[in-house]
């Protein structure tokens, strides 16, 4: 009989991000247009949610399109064949249908003839799951290329006269490429939770198998968003604050250790008091949620992606990701983008994937070492 042999790697695999893009739908709605739609008013949205405005998707625009686009700004960013893509990985809550998924519909649309397609659905975590699911396939030596997406179009499911909900939401799409290196970098520290005891706090009741749609459940309003506000609001802060530490002494580093804290962007009530009880400083936490809302999934590779653009991260630094939401679930990564240079910040893009030799690279390797050895004595 033929025996397979035992292929044991010599080299540990790493999984780098190459590439980023994000897609987001053209109408911008600002807070003042909720003033004709429900009993609110911008300052009350601002001061309890820090969001000014959001995008909304318009009739031809759904999760698969803001997903494709930013697949292919990713793709662009790494300067990669799509036909180089192993997988796709499209973290959702919101796809187009039910059946199928939208990765397959995602990979069809950018020409990846080569990948396999799959959503996560872990709500607003799910960018994180999907994150570190991937980069295990890769430290698994089974993939080489994968596009990790976040996308969510929560518009279509909020019921545009429950003020608690409808102002909170915004549509968009976020991808990143992971790609194998033998370079310690990528993934440090990661911790993905659920409890699912709290399902009921967030939820869209109807449309699964459990409650399929009637004429009935649709009077009741049983395919909307139904949310206990101040219930998911404590939760919030309780896992970006206590998730948030895990992870930093799992991987043995300190906050001064991380350059870039990229929280959901929920409200920035939750993630001013998670970080005032971390002890991280303002500067160090990137925040856009005022120009998105909440996309769910999306917000983390959305803000990612213009952490990178505007210069806020350069290669080797360490960002920390938090995503939570219905579940209830969460997820939380620690990672290391790209690897060292100290080259400018316009030009840190294109050099993501090469290796320059520079002293911000001697602190950056230090920590990843550091990081690597405290998971490897586990
Ligand atoms: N405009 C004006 N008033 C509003 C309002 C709005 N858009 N939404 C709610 N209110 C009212 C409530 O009806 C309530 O009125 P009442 O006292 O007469 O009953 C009052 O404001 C206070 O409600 P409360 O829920 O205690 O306010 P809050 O300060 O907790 O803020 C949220 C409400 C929804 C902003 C807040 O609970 C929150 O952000 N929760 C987390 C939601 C979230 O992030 N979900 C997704 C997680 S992934």
């Amino acid at each position: 009989m033929r025996r397979f042999s035992t292929v044991r790697r010599v080299t540990p695999r790493y999984a780098q991000i190459v590439g980023w893009g994000k897609g987001l739908p053209v109408r911008a709605m600002h807070n003042r247009e909720f003033e004709a739609l429900v009993d609110t008013s911008d300052e009350w949205i601002r001061s309890r949610t820090g969001i000014v405005e959001r995008r909304i998707v318009g009739p031809n625009e759904s999760t698969v399109t803001l997903a494709t686009a930013a697949a292919r700004q990713a793709l662009a960013a790494a300067d990669l064949d799509p036909r180089r893509i192993d997988l796709i990985i499209v973290a959702t809550c919101t796809p187009d249908t039910l059946m199928p998924a939208a990765a397959p519909l995602v990979q069809q649309a950018i020409g990846a003839t080569r990948a396999g397609a799959i959503d996560v659905n872990a709500a607003c975590a799910g960018f994180a799951y999907a994150l570190v699911m991937a980069n295990g396939m890769i430290a698994a030596g089974t993939h080489h290329n994968i596009l990790v997406i976040g996308a969510d179009t929560l518009s279509r499911w909020v019921d545009w006269t429950d003020r608690s909900v409808c102002v909170l939401f915004g549509d968009g799409a976020g991808a990143v490429v992971l790609q194998a290196t033998d370079t310690p970098t990528g993934l440090f520290g990661a911790q993905l939770r659920a409890d699912g005891a709290g399902a009921g706090l967030l939820c869209v009741p109807g449309g699964g198998t459990r409650m399929p749609p009637t004429a009935e459940t649709i009077a009741a309003g049983a395919h909307f968003i139904h949310m206990d506000g101040p219930a998911v609001f404590k939760f919030a802060i309780q896992i970006l604050t206590e998730s948030t530490r895990d992870v930093l002494a799992q991987a043995g580093l300190e906050v001064g250790d991380i350059d870039l804290f990229v929280p959901h962007q929920a409200n920035k009530r939750i993630i001013d008091s998670a970080m005032r009880a971390v002890g991280i400083p303002e500067d160090k936490v990137f925040i856009n949620l005022d120009r998105y809302g909440n996309t769910s999934a999306a917000s983390i590779p959305i803000a990612l992606c213009e952490a990178i653009e505007s210069g806020r991260m350069r290669p080797g630094d360490n960002v920390l990701m938090c995503g939570f939401g219905a579940g209830l679930t969460w997820g939380t990564a620690l990672f290391q983008w790209g690897v060292p240079t100290d080259v400018p910040a316009s030009d840190q893009w294109r050099l993501a994937g090469q290796s320059i030799v520079t002293s911000h690279h001697d602190r950056a390797l230090a920590i990843a070492r550091r990081a690597v050895g405290s998971r490897g004595s586990r």
